[in-house]
């Protein structure tokens, strides 16, 4: 298995290797064996990494320690895919998958996929027995998106739709919805249709505008409770012997999620 996601314990040709020196240097590289690896450190033949297992312990041309880990998920978020829409962030993704209670078997809309960030996400969690359905108006982002998908190895637990939701969502009983699009109060009605009863929907907002003009939409609506809205801030912690602090930089905002769940239009 080659794919970004895989189980393999050595390094094999074509896999996507997380070269790690420390904290800020840290890359995710394709093995190709005539392919040099270089860095501000020195540099690696990429031939020779190829049959080391995981874990292993290498030196550049200039002495310096590497070491050969297989990216997580969250390492491609971060590093290996290509991104040209806005994305998700993942300390928001991660809560957004806990409101939704995805798990194994979960069958998901998503509107607004983007690049396939969020996407991504989904699909690792519901598979390999559920499915995501994604709609998006952009094919160029699409196309990128696929492209991330097959990567990582998720490609073939999502259908991706080069479709406007406003036009209708064309599954019934879905377990959950992600929405990340700037107009989401034109999509409760497709969304009330396309939700399971009960089922949760959350919506990844920017602006307090759009939070108060949503809030009013699902209220309006009728067949939505349980309304509620949150901000999760993350700060990391800087390690070093010396001396232990918050670190100085932090992401200020990226979005506000907001949650909601179908009930019977009264
Ligand atoms: C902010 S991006 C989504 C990023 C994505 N959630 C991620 O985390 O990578 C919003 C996307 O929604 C798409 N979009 C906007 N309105 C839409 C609609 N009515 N139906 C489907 N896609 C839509 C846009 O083209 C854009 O690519």
């Amino acid at each position: 298995m080659t794919s970004g996601l895989s189980d393999n314990l050595y390094v094999n040709p074509d896999d996507r290797v997380l070269i790690y020196i420390d904290r800020r240097r840290r890359w995710i590289t394709k093995i190709e064996k005539d392919k040099v690896f270089t860095s501000d450190r020195g540099f690696i033949y990429l031939g020779d990494i190829i049959g080391l297992g995981y874990g292993s312990r290498i030196k550049t041309s200039t002495k310096f320690d590497v070491y050969l880990l297989k990216p997580l998920l969250i390492d491609f978020l971060e590093k290996g895919l290509t991104r040209v829409t806005q994305v998700i962030y993942p300390k928001d993704q991660g809560f957004i998958v806990m409101l939704l209670g995805l798990s194994p078997g979960s069958r998901v809309v998503e509107v607004g996929v983007g690049t396939g960030n969020t996407t991504a996400v989904l699909a690792n969690i519901v598979r390999p027995t559920g499915h995501i359905y994604g709609y998006e108006i952009r094919k160029e982002f699409l196309n990128i998106a696929r492209k991330n998908l097959e990567i990582l190895g998720l490609a073939s637990y999502v259908t991706l739709k080069l479709k406007d939701a406003k036009e209708g969502i064309d599954e019934r009983d879905v377990d959950g919805a992600v929405i990340d699009v700037a107009d989401p109060w034109d999509l409760l009605e497709p969304l009330h249709i396309t939700l399971k009863p009960s089922a949760p929907v959350v919506f990844f907002i920017p602006s307090f505008n759009q939070i108060e003009k949503l809030y009013n939409s699902l209220v309006e609506h009728g067949g939505y409770i349980d309304i509620r809205c949150y901000e999760v801030l993350l700060r990391e912690i800087m390690l070093t012997r010396e001396a232990i602090r918050p670190s100085s930089l932090m992401i200020g905002h990226t979005g506000y999620i907001m949650f909601a769940r179908k009930v019977t239009k009264v």
